[in-house]
């Protein structure tokens, strides 16, 4: 990052950006592992065009489609129950999304993963808890088994042919990770009893690994199996889930709440136990110049923490020390059992600290923090930013952007300083933020997450916003620093997962949850994508167009 930093400076000296760079412009691609090393090359006329760009400011809107701003068009890649092959369909509830090319030479084809969050039983299953007072009696295993193959991933291969990503049906490369699938626990020790578990759930959002494979992050695990929770001497009760999943199988739920590792060309997956067992939503991954790795990961829930691993050998997601963040002394705690009596006293090892990772942050004194969700990092800069989404707990309606600032500029520091980029709110024009992207010019992208519940309900703070959107704060010209609205989600969904293609021509994007707040099938509150079957879809789209191009010409990305 000093060596980031250094070409920084001189890229300012020979732009002459003069107060052009201030403390408020971010920059980091979504994309990338490797902050920008070649600012040296940016051309004037490229910055000139860029600070020219024109912004159409959408209003809010509550209108049941997939608005954008002008010169911004999508099409729909893929959605839900779509053939990927003969024998596998596309999951539900799409969120991260990751772009690797087979060949680096040729943007057009490549291999997208897809997370796929959660189930809704009333289209995945067909099971309606609102019919029956103890809902879980009528249950059946074949329900559970519907539900289980709709969350994961999907690994797809997609081609661009004149400007439209299709999927290439039937591809060796297509398949499904689903909650059935065996796989590897990267640690020494068992957890309960094995190396090998079955599945993963609650894929949120994720990353993507200096050598170029899927990281996957297990969030709201505790929906699926439950959780062990401890009382005051150490004695653990279970905790049902709201699925009912483990009155099927008996899945210990400490098997899930990993972040997971994803080969794009064989599907082989690993659960990263070194980095500590909490609602993950994301894990960002820095590679240092002496090959090392350090991973960023929130805990999505109220007061829970910012974690980041540091690693002790080159490419190692399992040798290392995972850190909490305290951000009021601005320091990272190590989750060390061996060097910390306190953890000591309370887990019998290592492996237990890690299990309950949110309990050993709490005796160490991290900061509890308001829904830490999506971690990105400024290519530019090398701050990092993470979403505070809300805590309506603590009158934390519309959350806000922290940024963390490492001590002189190094991923390995154990200090940092941290401040507020941007708060949410009416006057800032946005609420929740969650996914954050860099694009190819160091503009932030931001998606929102106000629930599905409180939006668009009079009695609710989150009215003036109306549906979820996706905004830009762009880096250059007389809008930089503004949040601006460029999209606006159907009906009760959320847009997730933003990544854009290394070329900067198209920015895929999630559109998760349509019309969650059905009650009945035969009148949702969504038919987005207006498919013929006329209930919602989550889906896929390629958002492409001439400001998705304009806004992506400084290409300071290395990939
Ligand atoms: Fe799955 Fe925190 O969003
Ligand atoms: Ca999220
Ligand atoms: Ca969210």
């Amino acid at each position: 990052m000093e060596y980031s930093r250094k070409k920084f400076i001189s890229f300012i000296g020979k732009a002459s950006l003069g107060a052009f760079i201030m403390p408020q412009f971010l920059t980091s691609c979504g994309n990338t592992t490797t902050p920008a090393t070649n600012f040296n090359n940016i051309s004037k006329e490229k910055l000139n065009q860029l600070k020219k760009i024109v912004l159409e400011n959408l209003p809010p809107s509550d209108k049941d489609d997939l608005l954008l701003a002008n010169g911004l068009n999508y099409h729909t890649i893929i959605k839900w129950g779509d053939k990927i092959n003969n024998k596998d369909t596309f999951g539900f509830n799409n969120d991260f999304t990751c772009f690797i090319p087979i060949d680096n030479n040729n943007p057009e084809d490549g291999l997208l993963w897809v997370n796929h969050e959660y189930v809704n039983p009333l289209f995945v299953s067909d099971f309606d808890h609102r019919k029956y007072d103890k809902p879980f009696e009528h249950r059946t295993i074949e329900q559970v088994d519907q539900e289980m193959y709709n969350v994961g991933g999907s690994i797809i291969r997609i081609k661009e042919e004149n400007g439209r990503w299709k999927i290439v049906e039937n591809d060796p490369y297509n398949r499904r990770i689903t909650g059935k699938t065996p796989i590897k626990l990267n640690w020494d020790s068992p957890i309960k009893g094995v190396t090998t578990v079955i599945g993963t759930n609650s894929n949120c959002s994720g990353g993507i690994t200096p050598w170029k494979t899927f990281i996957t992050c297990e969030e709201n695990y505790d929906s699926c199996f439950g959780e062990t929770e401890y009382d005051d001497n150490n004695v653990p009760t279970k905790k049902p889930s709201s699925l009912g999943w483990e009155k099927f199988y008996n899945y210990p739920t400490e098997h899930y709440g990993w972040v997971v590792e994803i080969n794009p060309k064989d599907g082989t997956a690993q659960k990263h136990i070194a980095l500590g067992r909490f609602a993950h939503e994301c894990c960002t991954l820095y590679e240092l110049a002496d090959k090392r790795v350090v991973a960023y990961t929130g805990d999505d829930k109220n007061n829970e923490h910012l974690y980041k691993f540091i690693s002790s050998k080159p490419s190692s997601l399992k040798e290392g020390t995972l850190y909490v963040a305290d951000t009021i002394n601005g320091k990272w705690l190590a989750l060390d059992w061996e060097n910390q009596p306190i953890l000591k006293n309370k887990f019998k090892n290592q492996t237990e600290v890690l299990i309950r990772a949110r309990e050993a942050a709490k005796l160490l004194g991290a900061t509890p923090l308001n829904r830490p969700e999506d971690v990105e990092i400024d290519p530019i800069t090398g701050n990092i930013f993470v979403s505070l989404t809300n805590n309506k707990d603590k009158n934390d309606f519309h959350g806000s952007i922290l940024k963390i600032e490492e001590t002189n500029g190094k991923f390995d520091a154990l200090t940092f300083k941290s401040s507020t980029y941007k708060a949410g709110g009416e006057e800032s024009g946005f609420s929740c933020p969650d996914n954050l992207a860099f694009d190819l010019s160091g503009n932030l992208w931001i998606t929102s997450d106000m629930s599905g519940s409180s939006m668009n309900k009079k009695d609710k703070p989150y009215m003036p916003f109306k549906n979820n959107s996706l905004f830009v704060i762009p880096r250059y010209g007389k809008d930089a620093g503004k949040i601006i609205r460029v999209a606006s989600a159907p009906k009760d969904a959320e847009l997730t997962g933003p990544w854009f293609s290394p070329d900067g021509k198209t920015l895929f994007l999630s559109v998760q949850h349509p019309g969650e707040q059905t009650k009945d099938k035969n009148n949702p509150t969504s038919k987005w994508p207006f498919d013929k079957d006329n209930i919602p879809k989550p889906a896929v789209v390629a958002i492409t167009g001439d400001l998705i191009e304009k806004m992506n010409k400084l290409n300071i990305i290395e990939s």
